[in-house]
């Protein structure tokens, strides 16, 4: 039985994918931030949940070592904790700034480092780093978002080539708009009532937004997600990028077609105009 450790498993593409695998015959490791308040995952037969915050190391040792010393090897890290600030980049604070980074880039940093000694031993693992479509294309007014995903892409492809030397592979997850708490209760906001120069993007922006979810563009489920997690996991094959979702192939096929000015000016008068 192979065994998979997924951070943010307590809601949308994280918890999915624990039931995916689990489903499947995996081992399944759903580690999140408050265990306490886990009511389905902890009904499963395969699954076991363990409290990790990816901004605190000592709960990613301690969790590590408790997941190993339940399951012996683990084979595949998940790396799906993450959240959006969104808004004008001026009007974010810097400690909102620092948490974007220290959750969404920091803390699959840091995951990543504890499990390569176990994944270095036995010269075999895989890391699947859930970036976004918004790791390879950018919106409008989400500057801060972007550049940890942008991170994460260029941090996991350099990375697929020093553990490529050592049997470890590493795989890049980017979806395209999926239903989860993402857009609700995960979402952080950069706002600064002082500041109004950036209201008529912004109102522009949100406009767009709700015209584009409520035509149901962009809207895989996190099912979907975690069924294209678990093709990418086992179809081995050495390939790195993953787009899930028709909106994100759509997106990147059209920045490929159109070239990086000619799509941003597209993107500005979808969501600006
Ligand atoms: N939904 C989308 O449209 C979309 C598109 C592309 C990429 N993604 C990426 O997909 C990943 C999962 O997002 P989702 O859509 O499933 O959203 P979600 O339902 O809001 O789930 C986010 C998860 O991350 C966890 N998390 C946040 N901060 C954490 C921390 N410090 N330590 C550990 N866990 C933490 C949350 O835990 P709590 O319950 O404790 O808050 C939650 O389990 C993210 O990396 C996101 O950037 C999402």
């Amino acid at each position: 039985m192979k065994t998979i450790v997924i951070t943010g498993s307590s809601t949308g593409i994280g918890k999915a994918t624990a039931k995916l695998f689990a489903e499947k015959g995996w081992q399944v490791a759903a580690t999140m931030r408050t265990p306490a308040n886990e009511t389905e995952l902890t009904t499963l037969d395969n699954v076991k949940v363990y409290p990790l915050d990816v901004t605190d190391i000592a709960s990613i040792t301690s969790a590590r070592d408790q997941i190993l010393a339940d399951f012996g090897t683990v084979d595949v890290v998940l790396n799906n904790a993450g959240y959006g600030l969104m808004g004008a980049f001026e009007l974010a604070d810097t400690a909102q700034i620092k948490r974007q980074f220290d959750v969404n880039l920091f803390g699959l940093m840091d995951v990543t480092r504890a499990f390569l000694p176990h994944f270095r031993a036995n010269k075999a693992g895989m890391f699947l780093n859930v970036s976004s479509i918004g790791g390879r294309i950018t919106f409008p007014l989400i500057s801060l978002y972007h550049s940890t995903k942008w991170a994460v892409e260029g941090f996991s492809e350099s990375l697929a080539y020093e553990l490529g030397e050592l049997g470890i592979q590493v795989k890049i997850i980017e979806p395209g708009g999926v239903a989860t708490d993402f857009g609700g209760r995960s979402m952080d906001m950069a706002n600064n009532e002082a500041t109004t120069d950036y209201n008529e993007s912004i109102g522009k922006f949100m406009a767009a937004m709700t015209e584009r979810a409520s035509s149901g563009l962009g809207q895989s489920t996190a099912a979907q997600i975690a069924e294209g997690i678990y093709a990418a996991t086992t179809d081995g094959k050495p390939q790195l990028r993953y787009l899930l979702g028709d909106d994100a192939v759509q997106m990147y096929a059209m920045r490929k077609e159109y070239g990086d000015d000619a799509f941003m000016v597209g993107m500005k008068q979808r969501m600006l105009s």
